[in-house]
């Protein structure tokens, strides 16, 4: 009988030396507390079998046992706990890794466009101009017959459009503005427009169906060539520069008598001539004059007594001339490349 005690304490010793998880503990305390069936509660039973004067020492070393099994068990309960702390705290540690490089705060920039668009909006604000949007689905009335360019005008040819349902479209310049501007405010007008236009043209290095446009209108008493040509001289001298020329060419716009090109002596090779002018010296950069009496008339202002100019210009062009950018299309395509030298 007290060598079936030892081999219990073996059995024991050897099964509790693997037990690894709560789980495991729980079955081991079963296999030899538990009540029915264990280990230790069926050698109880066996009392009745052994010598009566034996009896007292067998019932001692069971209950020896007993109390052996009970507190290695709850030892190895603890055991268990304080090892699935450190577990924890080390798997935490992994999770923090302070040894590792931080992620890098992405910070975002300015798109080319919209950096020069700024930046010419605010020249003219700092000559009184206000800046004002208009809408990129236009009628036909604004679009053309305000600005004095009738259905069936060649001209309308020039501002080839992207049509829409009934008689709207995506305007074709922002020179429309200027009509509903004028419609809804009296002189003195001194407006700076800058948007969205769109023309069904085929995409190539220098055409985009859609480009962006800075449109400007001065109405007021008295206003002249000379003041035109003052105020574009000088957005050009501090756009690209106090040593840059400007000159005017005859031109053809309906909505304006008379009409002109402003070119700018070439940023690059200063009117010497070279690739970026193609070798003449000059770069045009917009189209201005003075605004038609018919296109006042249109919007019910007095063409005796207020006179005005306006003035259109092509964004991605001048972004192109400023930066020396060779292709329109690099500002549509947001090649991450391209975008990151203007941040
Ligand atoms: N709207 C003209 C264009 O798109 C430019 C322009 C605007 C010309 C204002 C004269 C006056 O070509």
């Amino acid at each position: 009988m007290f060598d079936k005690l030892k081999a219990i304490n073996t059995e024991f010793e050897q099964a509790i030396a693997n037990v690894c998880s709560n789980e495991e503990l729980e079955s081991l305390r079963i296999r030899f507390l538990g009540r029915k069936e264990g280990l230790i509660t069926n050698i109880f039973k066996d009392i009745g079998k052994i010598k009566p004067e034996e009896k007292p020492v067998y019932g001692q070393k069971i209950n020896d046992l007993k109390n052996l099994i009970t507190q290695t068990i709850a030892q190895k309960a603890k055991d268990i706990e304080q090892v699935s702390i450190e577990l924890a705290q080390s798997k935490g540690a992994e999770a923090f890794d302070l040894s590792l490089p931080s992620f890098k705060n992405e910070t975002g920039a300015m798109h080319p466009l919209s950096i020069v668009t700024d930046e010419i909006c605010t020249l003219f604000v700092e000559m009184g101009f206000m800046v004002v949007e208009g809408p990129e689905i236009e009628t036909e009335y604004y679009n053309f017959e305000a600005l004095n360019i009738p259905l069936e005008h060649p001209s309308r040819e020039s501002f080839d459009t992207f049509y829409l349902h009934k008689k709207n479209l995506l305007r074709s310049h922002t020179s429309p503005v200027q009509a509903r501007y004028m419609e809804k405010n009296k002189p003195p007008i001194q407006i700076i427009v800058p948007g969205k236009v769109y023309r069904p043209d085929a995409t190539d290095a220098t055409h985009s169906f859609m480009f962006h446009q800075i449109e400007g209108l001065l109405v007021d008493d008295g206003i002249t060539l000379a003041h035109l040509k003052g105020v574009l001289s000088v957005f050009a001298k501090k756009l690209f520069g106090t040593k840059t020329k400007t000159r005017f060419r005859p031109h053809f716009f309906p909505f304006t008598e008379p009409s002109a090109e402003m070119d700018v002596s070439c940023i690059i090779c200063r009117g010497k001539g070279c690739r970026v002018c193609g070798g003449n010296g000059w770069i045009e950069i917009l189209g201005a004059g003075m605004v038609h009496p018919k296109v006042l008339k249109s919007v019910n202002i007095d063409s005796k007594k207020y006179s005005g100019f306006a003035f259109g210009m092509g964004v991605e062009r001048i972004a192109m001339i400023k930066y020396g950018i060779t292709d329109i299309r690099l500002f549509f395509e947001n090649d991450m490349r391209f975008i990151k030298q203007f941040s």
